[in-house]
């Protein structure tokens, strides 16, 4: 196949979002605005409760990290998201849509649109693959699910 028509049918990776504004003190304000935003809700709120008990600012660094990571592309989160909800029993999928909820608002009021486009989209793509991995689990062949 000649290089050109390759490149065209290959996925192409994201690319960090390049604007005037957007380095690790932005994104973590955005974090920690949309964190306090889930921590009031009456849903929410009782889950991560249950989760982190009582200091936050660990989940706020290592939640910073994993933004700047897939707004920036820096590489600054090296965690597993998966395992980390895998574990945790009380979510149920229509909970996603109020995390995206949440995180659309906060987004759209901190950042202008194009940027809140961006991290609504990233968000949401990320969400789709995490409720996969929880909520649509295929078994192995030839095991039953309690097996997988
Ligand atoms: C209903 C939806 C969700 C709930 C209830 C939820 C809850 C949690 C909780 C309780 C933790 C563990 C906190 C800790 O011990 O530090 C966590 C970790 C995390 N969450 Fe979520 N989450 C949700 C959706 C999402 C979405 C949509 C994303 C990404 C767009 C996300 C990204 C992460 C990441 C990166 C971690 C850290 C994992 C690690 O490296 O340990 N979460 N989440």
């Amino acid at each position: 196949m000649i290089p050109a028509a390759r490149d065209a049918i290959r996925p192409q990776p994201e690319q960090p979002l390049v604007h005037p504004l957007m380095d690790r003190a932005f994104i973590g304000a955005l974090v920690r605005d949309f964190y306090s935003r889930v921590r009031a809700d009456s849903r929410l709120g009782p889950i991560f409760a249950s989760e982190i008990d009582g200091d936050w600012e660990p989940h706020l660094e290592k939640m910073t990290d994993f933004w700047c990571s897939v707004i920036l592309k820096n590489g600054a989160y090296s965690g597993r998201p998966v395992p980390a909800h895998l574990k945790l029993k009380q979510v149920r999928e229509e909970d996603f849509d109020i995390w995206l909820g949440i995180f659309k608002q906060t987004a759209t009021e901190l950042c202008e649109p194009a940027v809140a486009a961006v991290f609504v989209e990233r968000a949401e793509r990320i969400a789709q693959s995490l409720k996969l991995a929880m909520f649509y689990r295929l078994s192995a062949p030839g095991t039953s699910p309690s097996e997988s």
